[in-house]
């Protein structure tokens, strides 16, 4: 196969930032997503309706001229997130649910929540008003291993959320476990999860052999390769649970080639390459189209895109930098090619 036709896909998971940063990184994903859900992690936190809109006329103006390109807006939960703001999300044509950061998980995550039993009442009103709760699902107790953190958070606080609200509809982000796909797997349809490209492409070598390599440094952390064979076959599965959030994640190269380098990895510039490669390794590029642009609308209760994008078979070299940020991939080839 040289050709690949699918309708638009959209990303579910992505993070934009402010000013010089959102310039570059909003015309790239702007080339191959209609929508994307804008991760609410600014300095400071995007907490109302209010500043989510504020936020989205900053990212509108910043596109490509012509674009339409939809940011779909996303609150950060807090300790002080109220009932009145639930309320208000639910009213929002532009807000699509909350995030929520458990506090110190990850990148600025300071502002995240501390007590999730004490936001029962928040969390209550948005199962009420059928607004989708969007989670990085890792425990942040430090003697917790790295790499056991998204496990122990689906066993000890994810399972006990779902016994408490079933019928809220939650978003498991970047799951990167098997015990992660199969709690997903096994409970009710209003439970989902998005795959990033990285954790499709990669198990945690890539971080460490040879050398420290940062740009593969994201959290939830890479895992071993039994995690990565089983999101591949989530991804791959056809199962509508499981869609496309590539996490795309920009920092200043100097910011991730540092002694305390960032976490996050750039995959907006050819996302939907990257995932083509995932498919392919496995021969299941026929399901790439139901994961990439169809289950996330679906499950977010938008309607599917109409217009179709075509992907060549023709290797290119991902630039070394772009703008100051270094995309995963970097200097290396990618065998699929978006046609603009
Ligand atoms: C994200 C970021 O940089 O905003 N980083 C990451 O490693 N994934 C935050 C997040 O999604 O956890
Ligand atoms: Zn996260
Ligand atoms: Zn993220």
């Amino acid at each position: 196969m040289n050709n690949l036709t699918l309708i638009q896909p959209d990303d579910w998971h992505l993070h934009v930032r402010t000013g010089a940063v959102l310039n570059t990184v909003i015309a790239h994903t702007a080339q191959q997503f209609a929508r994307a859900i804008i991760m609410p992690n600014l300095k400071p936190p995007v907490t109302t309706v209010e500043m989510a809109l504020v936020y989205r006329t900053e990212i509108l103006q910043a596109l490509p001229q012509g674009s339409a390109f939809q940011p779909l807006m996303t609150l950060y939960l807090t300790n002080q997130t109220t009932l009145e703001e639930v309320q208000k999300v639910a009213e929002s044509e532009h807000v699509y649910g909350f995030k929520l950061y458990p506090a110190g998980a990850t990148t600025n995550s300071d502002a995240g929540v501390s007590n999730l039993t004490a936001l029962y009442p928040v969390l209550e009103a948005m199962q009420k008003y059928d607004v989708p709760l969007l989670i990085h699902g890792e425990v942040t107790n430090a003697e917790c291993d790295i790499f056991d953190r998204e496990a122990v958070f689906v066993e000890q606080t994810l399972s006990e959320l779902v016994k408490n609200f079933p019928d809220l509809r939650i978003v498991l982000e970047h799951v990167t476990t098997e015990e992660a796909v199969q709690f997903v797997e096994s409970t009710g349809k209003n439970i989902a999860a998005t795959i990033t490209p990285q954790h499709l492409l990669y198990n945690r070598n890539a971080i460490l052999a040879g050398g420290i390599r940062p740009h593969y440094y994201c959290l939830p952390i890479l895992k071993r390769e039994k995690h990565r064979l089983a999101l591949v076959k989530a991804a791959t599965s056809g199962n509508p649970k499981f869609f496309l959030g590539t996490d795309s994640a920009p920092h200043l190269t100097h910011t991730k080639e540092n002694a305390c380098g960032c976490a996050g990895c750039y995959s907006a510039y050819g996302a939907i390459e990257l995932y083509a490669e995932a498919f392919e390794q496995v021969n299941a590029l026929d399901k790439l189209e139901g994961f990439a642009s169809f289950f996330g609308a679906d499950f977010y209760k938008l309607p599917r895109n109409t217009k179709t994008i075509t992907l060549e078979k023709n290797a290119w070299t991902v630039p070394l930098s772009y703008d100051g940020i270094t995309p995963l991939k970097a200097n290396e080839t990618l065998a699929w090619k978006m046609l603009l």
